[in-house]
C-alpha cells in the first residue's frame, strides 16, 4: 500500500505545490479535515506588503489607491471562475454564518413564503442561523429533511456533506427545488476549492461558503456570497449598511442598495483577511480546479483502500458520490485517538460523536502522508 502512495505522489502533478507552502516541519502530517487550509507563502509577503506599505505609509488613502474599496467584489470576481460563476456575482465578506443569515432571508422574500427545509445532519451553524431566523420572522415555520420538497419555499443545505464528504448533484437538486417551488441557498464550504463547481451551468440561485478550508484563505477568512445576476434587482438583504449602499459616502441619503453584488456588503471589509484569502483563491486558480478534483477524487479513493484494507470502519461515500476531500472513520474512542495521534505529530479532526476526520487537501496533501496516517490510526486501535 505505501509502494502503490509512492508511485501515486511520483506521478501527481500538482505535487510541486506544497513548495508554494509553510511547511515549517517536515515530520508533521497535516490531515486536518479540512478546518484551516495551510498558509500559502505567497500570503506572508501579501500582507507584509499591505502592513507596511499601504497601511504604514500610505494609510487611509489606501481605501482608493490600493482598492480596498472594491476589494470584496474584485476578489469575488477571482474566485468565480473556480466556482463557475460569472464576473459580478460574487462578493467575498464577512463569516459563512452571516452569509447565511443574509441569503435565507433573501431567498424567504424572493418566493414570499414561510416553510424552510433543512436536515437534521446538516452542519450546526446552518440550522442554528434558521433556527434565529425563525424566532426573529413570525410566521416562519422549519421542516426537518429533504426528501420531500412539496409546499418548501426554501431548502438550505450544503453540497457536500461534512461528516460523509457526500457530494450532492448541484443541476439535479437545484431543479427538484425549483420545480418544487422553492429557492435553494447552497453552502458551498466542503466544495470550494475541491470539487468542481459549475453555478452558472447549474442555474443556481444563491450560495455560500468558507474560504478557510480547501481555499486556503487563512484563519478566519471572509466568506463568499454568491446571487445570480438575474436576480440583483430583486434582492433585498437584511443587513443595511453603508458598504451596501449606493453613493456610499453621500452621507445624509436615505438607504438605497447598490445596483451589483455590491448590495451584499454590511459595513467595512477586513482588508488583512480579505488579502489572505486573495492569496489562496489565486493559488487554486493557478493550480487548476480541474486538475485539484481530480487529484481529490484519487485521494478519497486511495484513502479508502486503505481503510478498507485496514479493517477501518469509513462513513464516506464512494466518489463519484464523494468530495473526495475528506474520509471520516467511525469509533467510539474518537476523541482519545485524535489526541494520540496529535502526539504523534498527525493531526486530524474529530467531530461529535464518534467521526475522526482526514482531510485530504489536494495542493498540500501526499499520498503518502494519507496511508502513514491511517495506518497509524489502525496501529493504535490494537494497541
Ligand atoms: C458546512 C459549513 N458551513 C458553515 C460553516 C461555518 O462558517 P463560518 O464559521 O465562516 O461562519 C462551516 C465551518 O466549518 C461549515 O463546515
Amino acid at each position: 500500500m505505501r509502494t502503490r502512495a509512492k508511485i501515486l505522489d511520483r506521478n501527481d502533478p500538482l505535487a510541486g505545490w506544497r513548495d508554494e507552502f509553510v511547511l515549517p516541519d517536515p515530520e508533521l502530517i497535516y490531515l486536518d479535515g479540512n478546518s484551516l487550509g495551510r498558509a500559502p507563502k505567497r500570503t506572508t509577503d501579501a500582507l507584509r506588503t499591505v502592513v507596511e506599505e499601504h497601511w504604514g505609509g500610505d494609510l487611509i488613502m489606501s481605501w482608493w489607491d490600493h482598492g480596498w474599496l472594491d476589494m470584496p467584489l474584485i476578489v469575488g470576481d477571482e474566485l468565480a471562475p473556480i466556482l463557475g460563476a460569472h464576473p459580478g456575482e460574487i462578493a467575498v465578506h464577512d463569516s459563512t454564518t452571516v452569509c447565511l443569515f443574509q441569503l435565507v432571508n433573501v431567498a424567504l422574500d424572493l418566493t414570499g413564503g414561510a416553510v424552510i427545509a433543512i436536515a437534521d445532519t446538516e452542519f450546526p451553524t446552518d440550522r442554528y442561523v434558521i433556527e434565529g431566523i425563525a424566532r426573529l420572522r413570525p410566521g416562519i415555520t422549519v421542516r426537518h429533511g429533504l426528501d420531500e420538497l412539496a409546499g418548501v419555499d426554501v431548502v438550505v443545505r450544503s453540497l457536500v456533506d461534512y461528516r460523509t464528504a457526500e457530494l450532492h448533484d448541484l443541476a439535479v437538486e437545484t431543479a427538484r427545488a425549483r420545480t418544487a417551488g422553492s429557492i435553494t441557498v447552497w453552502d458551498l464550504s466542503h466544495a470550494a476549492g475541491v470539487v468542481e463547481v459549475d453555478l452558472a451551468g447549474a442555474d443556481v440561485d444563491l450560495a455560500t461558503g468558507c474560504t478557510y478550508k480547501f481555499l486556503n484563505g487563512g484563519p478566519g477568512a471572509p466568506a463568499f456570497t454568491f446571487v445570480r445576476s438575474e436576480l440583483h434587482s430583486q434582492v433585498v438583504q437584511p443587513i443595511w449598511g453603508w458598504f451596501g449602499q449606493q453613493n456610499q459616502f453621500e452621507m445624509d441619503n436615505p438607504f438605497r442598495a447598490r445596483a451589483d453584488i455590491g448590495r451584499m456588503l454590511n459595513g467595512t471589509p477586513g482588508i488583512l483577511g480579505l488579502t489572505a484569502a486573495r492569496c489562496g483563491i489565486a493559488a487554486s486558480a493557478e493550480a487548476g480546479i480541474a486538475s485539484i478534483a481530480a487529484k481529490a477524487r484519487a485521494l478519497g479513493n486511495y484513502a479508502i483502500d486503505v481503510a478498507d484494507y485496514l479493517g477501518l470502519t469509513c462513513s464516506t461515500a464512494r466518489p463519484p458520490k464523494s468530495s473526495g476531500g475528506h474520509i471520516s472513520i467511525i469509533h467510539p474512542d474518537a476523541t482519545t485517538l485524535q489526541q494520540q495521534l496529535a502526539r504523534r505529530k498527525i493531526i486530524v479532526d474529530k467531530r461529535d460523536p464518534n467521526v475522526l476526520r482526514f482531510g485530504l487537501a489536494p495542493l498540500t496533501t501526499r499520498f503518502v502522508d494519507v496511508h502513514d496516517g491511517l495506518t497509524a490510526l489502525a496501529g493504535m486501535m490494537v494497541e
